[in-house]
């Protein structure tokens, strides 16, 4: 650790920040939740702090590079995959001018190391079955466009002004905090409900291939690329790969732990045509080679890990 390690995180109030800043405590001195939202969306660890802000707003950006002169800043401000849509401007202003604005500040105050979070969605037209890093960027959304400009944006800071830039493509994550109602994050509804005694109904075919990642494999995945000396790494922008699974699968996993639980299948051909055009099975060789990236957490193990944290989670929350 250095003398005084900060880490500033973007979009901090948010589902992976949250949860993030656990993992980090024991590396950083302090962890700085830099959101424009009014509070953290979950509990956060005890060395964090949060601070309201908009990264569009230039003197709050400076402000905060002054104030705390991150040796870390984790890029996770943006607007989702349905938010982009939505509205399309103020996707722009988020995740493209925000990012340039970021990159620049991280310019300006002494290079800290800089990790971005992509996503599988900057890869969109016809997919191969296996997804390579080297698949051809044909995005189709809105988000996966930005997200894929911002990773050749990361990579031209490092190769023309030297930022130590790194970034990781995330399958969907299966999260406590996963957004309500998008279609990415059926697997995340189906455990929470089944945990709280609810019902889910399945909008997807029940055999179509997702590539799923956990959590803890995805804070696991920060850190571990977030360490690994810049003389191990041949690139930097890297897919990972956690799980690939059918809904089917993910029903009978919750199924055989939850007997009661209220799982229904009722095919929306929209949401199953959105999620069958996602890839299935990514290839992250490079990432396994340079930083010894390996997922720890398959179907089962997230099923047994994830319903037990809900289940405690719902048993604190009763009075
Ligand atoms: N969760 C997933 O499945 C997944 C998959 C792939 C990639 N990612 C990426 O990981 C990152 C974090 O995802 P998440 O699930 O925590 O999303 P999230 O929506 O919970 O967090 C994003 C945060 O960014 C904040 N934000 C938006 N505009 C801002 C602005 N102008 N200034 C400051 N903050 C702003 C939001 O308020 C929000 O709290 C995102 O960049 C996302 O694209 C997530």
């Amino acid at each position: 650790m250095l003398d005084v390690a900060v880490c500033v995180i973007t979009g901090g109030a948010g589902n992976l920040a949250c949860q993030l800043t656990w993992r980090l405590a024991s590396q950083f001195n302090r962890v700085v939740l830099f959101d424009v939202a009014p509070a953290p969306i979950g509990e956060v660890s005890g060395n964090a702090v949060f601070e309201r802000g908009d990264l569009l707003d230039a003197a709050q950006l400076e402000g905060l590079f002054k104030r705390h002169r991150p040796t870390t800043v984790i890029h996770l401000a943006s607007l989702l995959s349905g938010s982009c849509e939505q509205d399309r401007p103020r996707a722009w202003q988020v995740n493209m001018d925000g990012s340039f604005a970021l990159f620049e500040a991280v310019l300006r105050h002494g290079k800290p190391q800089i990790l971005f979070a992509s996503t599988v969605a900057a890869f969109g037209g016809k997919l191969p079955e296996v997804l390579t890093d080297d698949t051809p960027q044909w995005p189709d959304g809105l988000y996966g466009v930005t997200k894929m400009a911002v990773e050749r944006l990361g990579i031209y800071y490092q190769r023309k002004h030297g930022l130590d830039f790194r970034c990781l493509r995330l399958p969907i994550t299966i999260s406590r905090h996963a957004p309500a109602g998008a279609a990415s994050a059926l697997a995340s509804h189906a455990f929470i409900e089944a945990a709280r005694g609810g019902e889910f109904t399945f909008r997807a075919r029940p055999d179509t291939k997702l590539a799923l990642i956990y959590i803890r494999d995805v804070l696991h995945a920060i850190t571990g690329l977030l360490d690994r000396p810049v003389k191990h790494l041949t690139q930097r922008v890297y897919n990972i790969s956690g799980m690939t699974v059918t809904p089917r699968q993910i029903a009978d996993a919750i199924q055989r732990r939850v007997v009661a639980a209220r799982l229904k299948f009722e095919t929306d051909d929209a949401v199953a045509d959105l999620l069958a055009s996602w890839p299935g099975v990514i290839d992250d060789r490079a990432a396994r080679r340079d930083w010894d990236w390996k997922p720890e957490f398959d179907l089962e193990r997230t099923a047994d890990d994830f319903l037990s944290s809900l289940k405690s989670e719902e048993a604190n929350a009763k009075p």
